[in-house]
């Protein structure tokens, strides 16, 4: 499969990117494509002005936008990566899915309601979270988590197939437990195998 990795996380020394690492290698190794987003890097502008707007809104699509959604619909399978920030999705990447998944792009309304209009197979999302597994179950709080992603914004743009993990307590947990995960995100490239 042709799999894009969206990836969010400032710091390339990061457990984020060691995530990053992994996942690519690991795709690689089963003989996906792989193409990865690095937001950060890429120095990506997440916030959605009134001239972008209006000008979607007029029924034209702005160029910075229409390259996003250009890598977008290069691949089949989908992977995000980035840490539990504020119960939620770093800024940059909300942003991201602000600019574009745009109204008649990712999805549309017709006479029988929204159709969701993206072909992607698959989707996985990897997270990072600084809190225990304890504390998650203790507040009845993963799907907290998980619905923005999930329901909100992949599934409401037509990808059902939405697999999740999330690594607690990441700076709270040891370098073998570290490496336990690195290892188990190194053979995830299965997941996207037909
Ligand atoms: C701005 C910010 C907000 C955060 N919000 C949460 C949160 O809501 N829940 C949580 O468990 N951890 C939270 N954390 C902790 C991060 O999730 C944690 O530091 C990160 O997953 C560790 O991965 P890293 O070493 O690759 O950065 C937050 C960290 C930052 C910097």
């Amino acid at each position: 499969m042709k799999v894009l990795i969206v990836y969010a996380h400032p710091n390339p020394s990061s457990f984020n990117h060691a995530i990053l690492e992994q996942m690519s290698f690991g795709l690689q190794e089963e003989g996906h494509e792989v193409q990865v987003k690095d937001l950060y890097a890429e120095n990506f502008d997440p916030v959605l002005r009134a001239s972008e707007l209006e000008q979607l809104q007029a029924g034209t699509t702005p160029e910075s936008i229409l390259a996003e959604q250009k890598a977008l619909c290069w691949a089949e399978g989908l992977v995000f990566i980035y840490p539990l920030w504020w119960f939620g999705r770093p800024a940059i990447l909300k942003g991201w899915f602000d600019k574009v998944l745009t109204n008649g792009f990712a999805f549309q309304y017709g006479d029988k309601g929204l159709t969701g209009m993206l072909k992607h197979r698959r989707a996985l999302i990897l997270i990072t979270a600084g809190g225990t597994k304890k504390f998650f179950k203790k507040n009845r709080a993963e799907h907290l988590i998980h619905r923005p992603m999930s329901d909100g914004t992949l599934a409401f743009c037509g990808i059902d197939d939405v697999h999740h993990r999330i690594y607690y307590d990441i700076s709270g947990i040891s370098e073998q437990a570290r490496q336990k995960i690195l290892s188990e995100v190194a053979g995830l490239g299965r997941h996207f195998n037909e």
